[in-house]
């Protein structure tokens, strides 16, 4: 990612962590919103929320148009990373460099404040948007994110990922697992941003396009450096998928092959971009920093 990109991407990234911190006030019940906001506030790259704005402000949209649902998309993807750590799921003891949620509040407040983090984003999404969106607008995102948060999206993801711990799967299933669990967020970030600026069907075909390589791509990565990295460099415990027999690209693959893929699917996501005349330093960055990462890991 060049220089120009990083110093927008940061910008973007600290006017999505001032929002979140805005939208969350703690009131009584005070244990359920600690864990909400603890989750949330303890760092994170912010990918989804600034691929949101990025798309909605290239495309002719304000920053406060889309902000409350760049926001509510990260409350989603927090909400997914707090049940995804629990015991009964990926049993993670670290999450962004501290203690999972369930270590800190325990398990039932960690259910609990991922159940209110999944109803208070949409709710962000109606209160914060009325004033400056159509509802017509709101509905089409309010429906992108139903379908993303439920069983057209990272629900079935994670049950086919769970299910597929130990079990030799079909490359066809493993698709289906990355597309759910994972590119259906990137999905609905660039879409609702989409949506929101007001784009035409051909663009949101493209964006989802992007999303889907870039997605995948992504999960691949995050498999790649969980048998590459170290806990301070990823912020969670590595060695996990191996642990819990995972399937994955590179338990499939190996690690050599699914680098490989996943560099195949980076050039996919930037043709797309470049072929399609979609101009953003800072979706071409997000996919060189994976490209990047994938030629320094060894
Ligand atoms: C982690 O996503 C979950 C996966 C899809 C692998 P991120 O790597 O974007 O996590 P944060 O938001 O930066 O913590
Ligand atoms: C990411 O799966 C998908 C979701 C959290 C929904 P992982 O289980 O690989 O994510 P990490 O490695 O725990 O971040
Ligand atoms: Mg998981
Ligand atoms: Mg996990
Ligand atoms: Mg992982």
């Amino acid at each position: 990612m060049n220089d120009f990109a990083k110093e927008k991407y940061n910008k973007l990234k600290n006017i999505v962590d001032e929002h979140i911190d805005k939208y969350i006030e703690i009131v009584y019940p005070e244990s359920v919103y600690k864990s909400m906001k603890y989750s949330l506030l303890a760092g994170g790259k912010r990918l989804r929320p600034v691929m949101a704005i990025e798309t909605a402000t290239i495309l002719g949209a304000s920053i406060e148009q889309i902000i409350p649902t760049a926001a509510a998309i990260e409350m989603l993807h927090c909400q997914s990373l707090i049940h995804d750590d629990l015991p009964c799921m990926d049993n993670d003891d670290f999450r962004r460099g501290k203690p999972t949620n369930h270590k800190v509040f325990g398990e039932s407040t960690a259910v609990l404040a991922g159940d209110a983090l999944l109803s208070f984003a949409p709710k962000i999404i109606i209160d914060k948007t009325q004033s400056s969106v159509k509802p017509e607008t709101i509905l089409k995102v309010l429906n992108e994110f139903f379908m993303a948060a439920g069983v057209d999206g990272i629900i079935s993801g994670q049950i086919v990922d769970i299910d597929s711990e130990k079990k030799k799967i079909s490359k066809e299933t493993l698709d289906f697992i990355y597309e759910y669990k994972t590119a259906r967020l990137f999905k609905l970030a660039v879409r609702s941003g989409a949506i929101i600026a007001g784009a035409n069907e051909k663009q949101l075909e493209d964006l989802t396009k992007f999303a889907q390589y870039y997605g995948h791509a992504f999960q691949i990565y995050d498999d790649i450096l969980d048998v590459t990295a170290t806990l301070e460099e990823i912020g969670k415990t590595p060695g996990k998928d191996i642990n819990a027999e995972k399937s994955t690209y590179v338990s499939m693959y190996g690690l050599d092959e699914a680098k490989k893929q996943a560099l195949f699917l980076c050039d996919k996501a930037c043709d797309i971009l470049n072929s399609n005349n979609i101009k953003s330093e800072i979706l071409i960055g997000i996919v060189e920093k994976i490209s990047e990462g994938i030629n320094k890991c060894s």
